[in-house]
C-alpha cells in the first residue's frame, strides 16, 4: 500500500503587520471588541504582492526545508479563493515562478476548508500510484477583498501562505482518516467577488463589488455545529483515540469557535494549536501556517498523530486524521 508522507512544510506571510489599534483608526471599532470577539490581535497585509506572489514564496521554502528539487515535483495544487485571475490559475503561476515545469497545475476552490481538500485530493493521486511528489499550498491575499466600511468582516481576515509537500512512502503515515462535506443550501451567508452572467443577450446588472460579505452568527453557528461532528467521525473511523492525538490544528477563524469545538468534542483546548491572535483568518492558509510553524517549534515529531479540521465558505468542512 501506499502512504502520503508529509516531507516538508512551509509558510510565508506578508511582512506589514496591522494591528487592531492600527485598523481602529480606519473602522469604527476597537482592540477590545476585536480581541474578545474573535481573538485576534493582529493580521498581516500585503504591500503590492498578490496571492501567486506569496504562494511562490511559501513553495519555495518548503522547497527549501525539504531539499527538493522543483523539477521533481509533478503536482500542485493551489487552494484559494482570492486569485490574480480567473485564468491562469494561481497554481500555474506558481509553477512558472519556481521553475516546476514537470508538474500539472491547478487551483482549488474551497475557501477556509480548502488546504483540507487539497490535501485529501493529491494524497489521492499518491495512493493511486499516478503521482509520486505532491505541492500543496493554501494561499490568500483577502485585504483585496476586504471592505474597510464593514467592520463585522474586515477585522477578522488577513493574507498568508502555507503548505506542504507530499511524497509516496511505503510506511504507514499520512491520512489514515479523513471526512470531507458541503452544503450548498447555506452558501448564500459567506460569498466574495460575485460575476452575473451579463452578456448579448442579458445585460445583468454589474455585481454590486468584489467584497467579501458574510453573516457572522450562521458561520458561527454553523462551525460550531459542523466541525465537532466532523471531529469525532474522523476519531471514530480511524483506530486512533482522541487521547492518542498529539495536537488538534483547527482552522483559526475565532477564538471562540475553538473553545466551543473543544467543549463539544471534550478533548482538551491545549491541545488546539491556535495562531489566530498573530494572523487572523487566513481562509485555506491558517491550517498549513500553522502546521509549519507547529514544525519551526519542533512540537511534532514523526509518528504522531494530528487531526486538522478546517470549515468555511460553501458551506464546506473537512477533517485529516494525519501520521506524521
Ligand atoms: N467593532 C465593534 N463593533 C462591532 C464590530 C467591530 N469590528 N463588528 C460588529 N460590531 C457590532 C455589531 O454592529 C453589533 O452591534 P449592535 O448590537 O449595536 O447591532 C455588535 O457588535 C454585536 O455583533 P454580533 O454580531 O452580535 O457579535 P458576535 O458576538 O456574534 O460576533 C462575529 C460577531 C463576526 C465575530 C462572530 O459572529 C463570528 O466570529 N462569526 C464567525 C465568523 C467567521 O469566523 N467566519 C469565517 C469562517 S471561515
Amino acid at each position: 500500500m501506499i502512504f502520503s508522507k508529509i516531507k516538508a512544510t512551509g509558510a510565508y506571510v506578508p511582512e506589514k503587520i496591522v494591528t487592531n489599534d492600527m485598523l481602529s483608526q480606519y473602522v469604527d471599532t476597537s482592540d477590545e471588541w476585536i480581541r474578545s470577539r474573535s481573538g485576534i490581535e493582529r493580521r498581516h497585509f500585503s504591500d503590492g504582492e498578490n496571492t501567486s506572489d506569496i504562494a511562490a514564496k511559501a513553495a519555495i521554502e518548503i522547497l527549501k526545508n525539504g531539499n527538493i528539487n522543483p523539477l521533481d515535483i509533478e503536482l500542485i495544487i493551489v487552494a484559494t479563493v482570492s486569485p490574480d485571475y480567473t485564468t491562469p490559475s494561481t497554481a500555474c503561476l506558481v509553477q512558472s515562478k519556481i521553475g516546476a515545469s514537470n508538474a500539472v497545475a491547478f487551483d482549488l476552490a474551497a475557501a477556509c476548508s480548502g488546504f483540507i481538500f487539497g490535501f485529501s485530493t493529491a494524497d489521492k493521486f499518491i495512493k493511486s500510484g499516478v503521482y509520486k511528489n505532491a505541492l500543496i499550498i493554501g494561499a490568500e491575499v483577502l485585504s483585496k477583498h476586504l471592505d474597510f466600511n464593514d467592520r463585522s468582516t474586515c477585522v477578522l481576515f488577513g493574507d498568508g501562505a502555507g503548505g506542504v509537500f507530499l511524497q509516496a512512502s511505503e510506511e504507514e503515515c499520512g491520512v489514515l482518516a479523513e471526512e470531507l462535506g458541503s452544503d450548498g443550501s447555506r452558501g448564500m451567508s459567506l460569498t466574495c467577488a460575485e460575476k452575473k452572467a451579463s452578456n448579448l443577450f442579458n445585460q445583468a446588472e454589474e455585481a454590486k463589488d468584489s467584497f467579501l460579505h458574510m453573516d457572522g452568527r450562521t458561520v458561527f453557528d454553523f462551525a460550531t455545529r459542523q466541525t465537532p461532528k466532523c471531529i469525532l467521525r474522523l476519531i471514530e473511523k480511524s483506530s486512533i483515540s482522541a487521547d492518542c492525538l498529539k495536537y488538534v490544528i483547527p482552522h483559526q477563524a475565532n477564538s471562540r469557535i475553538v473553545e466551543v469545538i473543544s467543549k463539544k468534542t471534550k478533548i482538551p483546548l491545549e491541545k488546539f494549536y491556535m495562531n489566530i491572535a498573530e494572523y487572523s483568518n487566513t481562509s485555506a492558509a491558517t491550517i498549513p501556517i500553522a502546521l509549519h510553524e507547529m514544525m519551526q517549534k519542533e512540537l511534532l515529531q514523526q509518528g504522531d498523530y494530528i487531526l486538522m479540521a478546517g470549515f468555511g465558505g460553501g458551506l464546506t468542512w473537512g477533517g485529516l486524521l494525519v501520521k506524521i
